[in-house]
């Protein structure tokens, strides 16, 4: 399978501002013409976006954590095949909000389900595609919560309120991400998050550009 375009995925933790830094990115290569996807897990499709709402909804359904593993690697399968790899094949940047490795982090070492698992599922979901660069958005867990609990209460997911993601889970999920990052140093950049929203978008576009080979006037 040929895949001419770039896949890019932004992780973090709750609360480290990924969101706002992925759309940041687009809309500044969509400015210099460049055909950007922008989409987002567990979502982007619509049966993604009805398995969002089974994850992520505070309804009081208790979840085992292999359940949510499977869960966001259905949402996963979709997605790859109806949205990520169509774009890639024409030629296209896409740019995702969370991917596989939000289910090592959160599932993994998170909340226990052996890492090794969780690969063979992240490869059979994915079919084996991964990101060429993957941005990690750094910051202190208390960092992350207060920023989240400031927000809109209506906004918040299971994984910010329920009694089992407490603050020690939040503090392995963020090493985990860290972990990750060390292992495999030319696919990861590891930004901190806890600066302006301007410096840090000026800091991920300096890399893309890089990786992208964009000329540069166009920086
Ligand atoms: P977000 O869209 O605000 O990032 O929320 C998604 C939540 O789901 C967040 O708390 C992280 C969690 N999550 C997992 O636990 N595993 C996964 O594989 C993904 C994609 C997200």
């Amino acid at each position: 399978m040929v895949l001419l375009g770039t896949f890019i995925t932004f992780e973090g933790p709750d609360g480290s501002g990924k969101s706002t830094q992925a759309r940041l990115l687009a809309q500044r290569l969509a400015s210099l013409g460049v055909d950007v996807v922008l989409t987002r897990e567990p979502g982007g499709t619509p049966l993604g976006e009805r398995v969002r709402r089974v994850l992520l909804d505070r309804d009081g359904v208790r979840h085992a954590a292999r359940a949510d593993a499977l869960l966001f690697a259905a949402a996963r399968a979709q997605h790859v095949d109806d949205v990520i790899v169509p774009a890639l094949r024409r030629g296209a940047v896409v740019i995702c909000d969370r991917y596989a490795d939000s289910t090592v982090a959160y599932q993994g070492y998170g909340s226990g389900v052996p890492l090794e698992r969780l690969r063979e599922l992240g490869a059979f979901a994915t079919r084996g595609l991964q990101p060429r660069r993957t941005i990690l958005l750094d910051l202190p867990v208390d960092a992350g919560l207060a920023r989240r609990s400031a927000g809109e209460p209506e906004g918040l997911t299971r994984f910010e309120t329920a009694d089992v993601f407490d603050a020690a889970f939040h503090e392995r999920v963020r090493m985990g991400f860290l972990e990750l990052a060390k292992v495999e140093p030319a696919r990861w950049l590891v930004v901190d998050a806890d600066r302006p929203a301007d410096v840090i978008a000026r800091e991920i576009f300096v890399s893309i550009a890089d990786l992208l080979e964009l000329t540069h006037e166009a920086m």
